[in-house]
Formats: structure tokens, C-alpha cells, sequence
């Protein structure tokens, strides 16, 4: 009976390390609406990472299937046309993927380095540990004798606890690194950098500059998916904080902003308002017209994104972008 189905699992390589522990993101959301919210900062602001608990996350997923929202699309686009090209440049026998670890995108990669003969290892980093769990076991019963290392952490904290080990290959993909003020990606790159071996590499995904339209488009969809996926951050401080934010006193707007090169985010106040903050002790005042930046999402021009890559010494190999040429896919190794 459950016979069979026990063996599989005695099989079965996959080991959890954890690097954060409970109630650390909440400590660090109430730190976070300090600084953010409460401490006069202009404009008022948030890190995205908020927007992802299960309904942000569903709500993004619905966005990757939006008729305006290319990203995805585009990367997977790549991948389908070259894991082949990156699993053999890079070498690797070990894909260490940052932030998620479910998609068919790490199965194109996965695939195309077990036909390279070399795949050894995959170890997903995110930081929700049940949803790392689960992709973990998933890709182990997928692929047999693939050892699956999963590590709960947050990338922007842990990226000194990635295990070492085989020849390495880090995939960041979907354009997460947009999130990423200059500053702080220069500090991610060189992070990264540090802590591989000469030859191991980084697999980037980049959104590129392109007509302002589009963008728009593709960040205030017409459905109103990303609105919601927007406002749900309230109800992440409503439920986190026992806030007291009214979701429909709150407007979702992402424009263009051309001297960042980014797509900003913002929740817009409709009304002057208090909202209460019980877990902080604080209320937090918006005036009529006011904004809450939510997130940032950098769009690079490719010499850009080569020149950040090299003053982190990681050497870029090779360049792909998909047809239309929205997206790109970098390939650096380490000096
Ligand atoms: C997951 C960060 C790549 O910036 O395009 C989608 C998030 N925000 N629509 C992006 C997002 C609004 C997305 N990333």
C-alpha cells in the first residue's frame, strides 16, 4: 500500500535549511512602517516585499498572464530559445535560484543542464518556507537523484549563507532586481560577487527601456489587477499591524519616471486621513492627493546592466533578449 510511496520519499534528497526565524518579518515590517511611514520621509514608502503575502502573490500571478504584462512572457521566451546556450557557457552542475523555485522557468534550466550531463544540485532560496518546501519536494520526485538543498532566507540579508559547493550557477530572474535602487543593487552585486568562486556565475534577468506606453500599460492594466495587487499591501498592514486602512480611500497609479528609469508604484490618498497603527503606537497622516510609494522596477539599457555586472567583478559572457527585444538575459562569471 503506502509502501511504495514511502520508499519514494526515503529517496528523495531534499534538505531545508532556515535561516529566519517566526516573527522576524513581522519585526521587521513594524521597523519598517517606522522609518517608511511614520518618520516625516517624502515621499511615504514601503519595500515591495510586503505586497507578497498568498493573495499579493496570486494577484502577481495573475498579472504574469495579463495581455499588457510582457515580462514574463519574454523571459520564458529566452529560455526556451537558449537554457541550452546558458547551461553549457555557465558549466554549472549546481542551479541556485533566488526568490521562487516553482516556475517552468527553473524547469527549462533544470532540463537543459541535465542534457548538459552536468546537473547535481538545485538549491531554491526564498523566504517563505512553506512554499519552499513545497516547490523543493516537487522538483525532487521531477527529477531523480537530483539533490534539493532549499534555503529559507532573505536575499537581502542571507546572500553570505549560500552553500557553496560544485560549480555554481545563481539564477535571478523575472526582473526582481528592478526592485532594487542603484545603491542597493551595487550592494547585491558585489554581495553575490563576493561570495562565489572564479567561473561560477549569474544568470540576470533585466526589463529594458522602452516607450514610455508601454510600460504604462503593462503596470496600470486595464482589468485592475495590479491595482488590487497594489492596495492588497494595506491589507498585509491592516492584518500585520491591526491598521486600520480603507482600501478604496487609496488609488493605484504607476508612471514613468524618466529621470530613475523606473515604474514607481504608488497608492495615492484620495481624502486627507488618519489611519491607525496599533502595533506601532503611531497613526500615520495623509494629506488629499498624497502618495505611498510601493515599489520601484528599474527598466536598464544592456550596457548598463553590463557596466554594474563588471564593477562587481562578474564578467559578462553572453547576452540574450527575446525578439521584440523587451527583455534581457545576462550571462557573468566571476573573475
Ligand atoms: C516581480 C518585481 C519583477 O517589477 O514587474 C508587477 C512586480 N509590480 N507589476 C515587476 C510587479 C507590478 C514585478 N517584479
Amino acid at each position: 500500500m503506502g509502501g511504495t510511496g514511502l520508499e519514494r520519499q526515503r529517496e528523495l534528497s531534499v534538505t531545508v535549511e532556515v535561516h529566519v526565524r517566526p516573527g522576524d518579518a513581522r519585526r521587521a515590517l513594524r521597523s519598517e512602517v517606522l522609518a517608511g511611514l511614520c518618520s516625516g520621509r517624502q515621499p511615504k514608502e514601503l519595500s515591495p516585499k510586503w505586497l507578497y503575502d498568498e493573495r499579493g502573490s496570486q494577484l502577481f500571478d495573475e498579472i504574469t498572464r495579463l495581455p499588457e504584462y510582457y515580462p514574463t512572457r519574454r523571459e520564458r521566451e529566452i529560455l526556451e530559445a537558449h537554457a541550452g546556450d546558458i547551461a553549457r557557457a555557465s558549466g554549472a552542475d549546481t542551479l541556485l535560484e533566488l526568490g521562487s523555485g516553482s516556475s517552468e522557468k527553473t524547469r527549462l534550466l533544470l532540463d537543459a543542464m541535465r542534457s548538459t550531463g552536468n546537473l547535481r544540485r538545485f538549491v531554491p532560496f526564498d523566504v517563505s518556507e512553506r512554499f519552499l518546501r513545497q516547490a523543493a519536494e516537487a522538483v525532487a520526485r521531477e527529477y531523480s537523484g537530483l539533490r534539493v538543498h532549499a534555503v529559507v532566507g532573505d536575499f537581502e540579508r542571507h546572500l553570505g549563507k549560500l552553500p557553496g559547493g560544485g560549480r555554481r550557477l545563481v539564477a535571478f530572474l523575472g526582473g526582481t532586481i528592478g526592485n532594487m535602487k542603484p545603491a542597493e543593487r551595487a550592494r547585491f552585486y558585489a554581495e553575490l560577487s563576493a561570495g562565489l568562486e572564479p567561473g561560477e556565475g549569474l544568470l540576470l534577468g533585466t526589463d529594458l527601456l522602452k516607450c514610455r506606453d508601454r510600460l504604462f500599460a503593462a503596470y496600470n492594466d486595464r482589468a485592475g489587477v495590479t491595482a488590487a495587487f497594489n492596495r492588497n499591501v494595506l491589507s498585509v498592514l491592516n492584518r500585520e499591524l491591526e491598521a486600520d486602512f480603507e482600501l478604496e480611500a487609496f488609488e493605484h497609479l504607476a508612471p514613468f519616471d524618466e529621470e530613475n528609469g523606473w515604474v514607481e508604484m504608488r497608492l495615492i490618498s484620495v481624502r486627507p486621513q488618519a489611519v491607525r497603527l496599533p502595533a506601532v503606537e503611531r497613526y500615520v497622516n495623509f494629506a488629499e492627493g498624497e502618495v505611498l510609494r510601493t515599489e520601484v522596477s528599474c527598466k536598464f539599457r544592456p550596457e548598463q546592466v553590463e557596466a554594474e555586472l563588471t564593477a562587481a567583478g562578474l564578467r559578462l559572457v553572453e547576452r540574450w533578449t527575446d525578439a521584440a527585444g523587451d527583455f534581457a538575459l545576462s550571462l557573468a562569471l566571476k573573475r
